[in-house]
Order: structure tokens, then sequence, then C-alpha cells
């Protein structure tokens, strides 16, 4: 069942909302106008029927039709909405839009919130000049600044919007009416799933302070980050037209390609790389191209990663950065031009191995046997090991037979890195007090289901298998199943 507003939202015609304003001109399937929210003299603000959004590329606003008529109306969200339907005699009940639905709709208000605190803050304006964030990609990713914990909560109260805003977390309440913004003085990036929807966001600090580098939104139903790419919204069509996405380690990364003309990078928050961010990546892209630092804690990051890609069915190329580099510093010292030039040169993993490189032939007969094993297709894992054989004349055998799993730091039972990793990455709605477990395992299950993913063991981590989604389930099972046996004993 959808939403009184979802309904709203998809019966309103955004083109003839704005064209009551706005003198709407035709070009192709969109239509343009100069921008009603600032002094524009060329025509940058887009009206998008098929999407139904409008987006201005001169000052950055943009949204749906609700969106338009609140900000054109001076009103709130909710309250734009009820007019609107009132207007187009369509049936709105606002006392029926569900809490969920208006906690979307508080995030999406306090990135505008931020967006605009930007532009008054010279000091978060002189900070992306300085890493080389240019004006364009501020407005894409609508990057902003978060200027003050009490403006912040007024102006949410002003949209009526306060409470459902503070079950997001991104905001605290610290009683007599006083908040906390978790990103507070932080430039602020705003963290959107692939459709475009504002997840929750990513705070980095303006100097050292003391103070963590970065700040994500805290684990919600609104903000999941194991499923989370930054820059995916931003780069997906642009990936889909290069055939290929460049994954990076860090947010920065991405603003700062995007700002030097790679239009085509994502990157997780802060965390490894998880199953179902490699399964989004594949909805755009066959190819991946790992951008990881130079350093050993970077290589670690490939080996972790390649395996997921590999098994949502990716095909793999990884650029050496020079170590201590990512590509932000790489960029900055070497122009973009060096780093197009290292990109099109990359081989694409199983032939690197083949073909030879840095790594002796013992190493890489090892992580190709290893990575061999990901391939979901069985006739591709024949030809790669027949072509290998060729050149390195190791058995056929050997080639297909993944190397024995590292146990020797292995402390946890099987099963249990089963069902962790498992919770980590496909966060199912499981409460652990029903699984049987012992205590340890059982905190470790919160823990997982919390995404604090710096709690869990290495070996948890660094654990895979191209079965996990499968094993995981059984797992599960057969703890559910004792604990219910049980119960039904008793
Ligand atoms: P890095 O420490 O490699 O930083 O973190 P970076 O991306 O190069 O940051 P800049 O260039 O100094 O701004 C990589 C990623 O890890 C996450 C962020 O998402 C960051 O982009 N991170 C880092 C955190 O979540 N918290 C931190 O305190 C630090
Ligand atoms: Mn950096």
């Amino acid at each position: 069942m959808s939403s009184d507003l979802e309904e709203l939202r998809r019966e309103l015609d955004i083109v003839d909302v704005v064209s009551r304003f706005v003198p709407l001109e035709r070009v192709g399937s969109n239509y343009r106008a100069n921008c009603p929210f600032h002094p524009d003299r060329t025509p940058s603000f887009f009206v998008s029927p098929s999407k139904g959004i409008f987006k201005c590329f001169g000052c950055g606003v943009g949204g749906d039709a609700i969106k338009f008529y609140a900000l054109y109306e001076n009103l709130s969200y909710l309250e734009a909405a009820r007019e609107l339907a009132r207007l187009y005699g369509k049936r709105f009940n606002l006392a029926g839009v569900k809490e969920e639905e208006k906690v979307r709709v508080a995030l999406e208000r306090v990135s505008d919130f931020y967006r605009e605190s930007l532009l008054k803050n010279e000091e978060a304006l002189e900070y992306l000049k300085a890493r080389g964030v240019d004006g364009h990609t501020v407005k894409r990713f609508s990057v902003g600044y978060a200027p003050d914990s009490r403006k912040l909560a007024e102006f949410l109260k002003r949209e009526g919007l306060l409470e459902e805003y503070l079950k997001t977390r991104n905001l605290v309440s610290l009683g007599s009416g006083n908040y906390r913004d978790l990103f507070l003085k932080r430039v602020v990036l705003p963290v959107r799933t692939p459709s475009g929807r504002t997840a929750g966001f990513s705070g980095r600090r303006l100097r050292e302070d003391g103070s963590p580098k970065y700040v994500n939104s805290p684990e919600s139903p609104y903000f999941k980050k194991s499923s989370l790419l930054f820059g995916l919204s931003e780069t997906k069509d642009y990936a889909k037209e290069e055939g290929y996405a460049l994954l990076v380690e860090g947010v920065f990364d991405v603003l700062k390609l995007f700002s030097a003309g790679v239009r085509n990078a994502a990157a997780p928050l802060g965390t490894a790389l998880t199953e179902q961010q490699a399964r989004v990546l594949a909805a755009y892209v066959k190819k991946v191209y790992l951008l990881f630092d130079g350093d050993e804690a970077g290589r670690k990051a490939v080996r972790r990663a390649v395996p997921l890609l590999l098994s949502a069915g990716l095909e793999v190329f990884v650029v050496r950065l020079p170590e201590g580099h990512d590509p932000d510093s790489f960029v900055t010292e070497y122009g973009v031009k060096a780093l197009k030039g290292l990109i099109s040169s990359a081989e694409e993993l199983f032939s690197s191995l083949i073909n030879g490189g840095r790594d002796s032939l013992e190493e890489r007969i090892k992580l190709f046997r290893e990575y061999l094993s990901y391939l979901p297709d069985d006739a591709k894992r024949i030809a790669l090991a027949a072509e290998f054989q060729q050149k390195a004349k190791v058995p056929l055998e050997t080639l297909l037979t993944p190397p024995k799993r590292r146990q020797a730091s292995s402390s946890l039972p099987f099963k249990y890195k089963v069902l962790l990793k498992g919770l980590l990455s496909f966060r199912p709605k499981v409460r652990p007090e029903e699984l049987e477990l012992p205590k340890e395992v059982r905190e470790l299950c919160y823990k997982a289901l919390d995404g604090e993913e710096h709690e869990l063991p290495e070996e948890v981590l660094e654990f895979n298998s191209p079965n996990l989604e499968r094993m995981f389930y059984k797992v599960l099972e057969q703890l559910k199943k004792r604990e219910f046996v049980r119960e039904v004993e008793q």
C-alpha cells in the first residue's frame, strides 16, 4: 500500500505546478527557465516531467513538485502538499502521512538547510576550494554546512518535522529545548540511495580539533551504511555511460575526481566493501576499477573487496596508486591526466595474474586459485584456468581448487563466523535473543546488526564465501529451530 504522500507526488504534474509561476521553455523531453530562486540570467533551472523533479544547476536547489510549491509559496513541505492537493482536487490526508515518510521528507529538508547554510559560511567555502572541489560539484552533490544546532532545530520545528527527524539520531535532544547536531560545524555531504533519496549524511571537520575526522549518520532504518555507496546516486549515469565504475576509499576522493572531470567514482563510508554494495554496483556496471591507497592497508582492502566484486559478477581491475597516495592526493600531485593514464593501462585482474607483473609466479598462482573460486560462471572459470595452465605449467586441477583458507588465527567456530558476517552483510530482521548462542557471540550479533564493524573480530570481517547467503540462512534456521523446539517442549 502506498502512502498518501507518495500517491500525491505521483499524481501531481510538475510541469503544470511550476508553470503556474514560471514560464517554461521546452527542450527535448525536459523544460527550462530562469531560476526563480536566485538571480539567473541564463536559464539554468530544469524540469524533468518523466522524473517528476526540478533542479537548478546555478544555485543547486532541486526536488519534487511539492518542494517547488513549498519554496515558492514559503510553506513547509507538508503544508505545501496539503494546499496542492486542495488545488488539484486530490485526496490527501495530512494526518494519514506515515511517520516513516515524514522522516524521509525531514532528511531532504535538512539537506536543503545545510546546502543553503554553506553559501553563508566563508570558512567552509574556502575549505572546499582549497580541497579542489569546484562549484559545479558542490551543487551536484548538494554539499552543505551545519551551522548551528539550534537553528536546525528551529527550522525543523517550522517544518513540523522535528520529532520525526530525531528518529534518525542525526540530531539529539539534550533536554530543556536544547539540541545537538551530530554534524555541527562540519562540511556535510548528503549520502543518497542510488535513486537519489537522502539517507543520511557524512560530515568532515574543517580543521584538526581532536574530534573524529569524519562523522557519519548512525545506523537506522533510513541509513544502512552497508548498502550505501557515497556518490553512486550522482555518478551512476556517468558510470553506466563509461561502462565502468571507480571504487575509491574516501568521500573526498569522489568529490575531487568529479571536479577533475572523472565522474564515475563511488566510495563506501569508511568501512570495508560489503556484499550488498558490490551487488548494488553490479546493477549499474559490469566493470569496476579499484583505486585504493597504495599502502599495506590498501592492499588488504583490495584482497577483501575482490571476492565480493567477483561474486557479484563484476569484472575487476586493480589500479596501483603509489604508496601513501589516495586518488585525491594523486590528482593534486600528478594531475588528472596521469590518473586517467593509470586507469586506462590497468589490466583486468585475471589476465594480470596470468600474464605476470610485479608478483612472483607462486604468489600469482595463489591469488589466481583463490579469486577464481569466486567466479560464478563455470565455463569462464575453466577457460581462465586453461589459459593459465599453458603459461604456468601447473595442473588444471590445482588451478581449479581454491587454496585452503587460513585457519590459524581462527578462534570462532565456522558457523558463528557465517552468522556474524551474514548479519553484517544482509541485516535481516533477526532478534539475537531468539537464537541459541553463547553470550559473547550474541553480543557480537548486536554489534553486527548495528553495523559496528570495528567491534567485530578480524576473522569475521575477512570471512568470505561465494555461498555466504545460503550458508547464513541455513545456520540461522539451525540456531532458531532449537529455541523453537525448546519452547514447544516447555
Ligand atoms: P581516510 O582517513 O583515508 O581519509 O578515510 P580520506 O578520505 O583521505 O579523508 P581526507 O582526504 O583527509 O578528507 C577514508 C574514509 O573513511 C571514513 C570516511 O568515509 C573517509 O572518506 N572515515 C574516516 C570515517 O568514517 N571516520 C573517520 O574518522 C575517518
Ligand atoms: Mn584523502
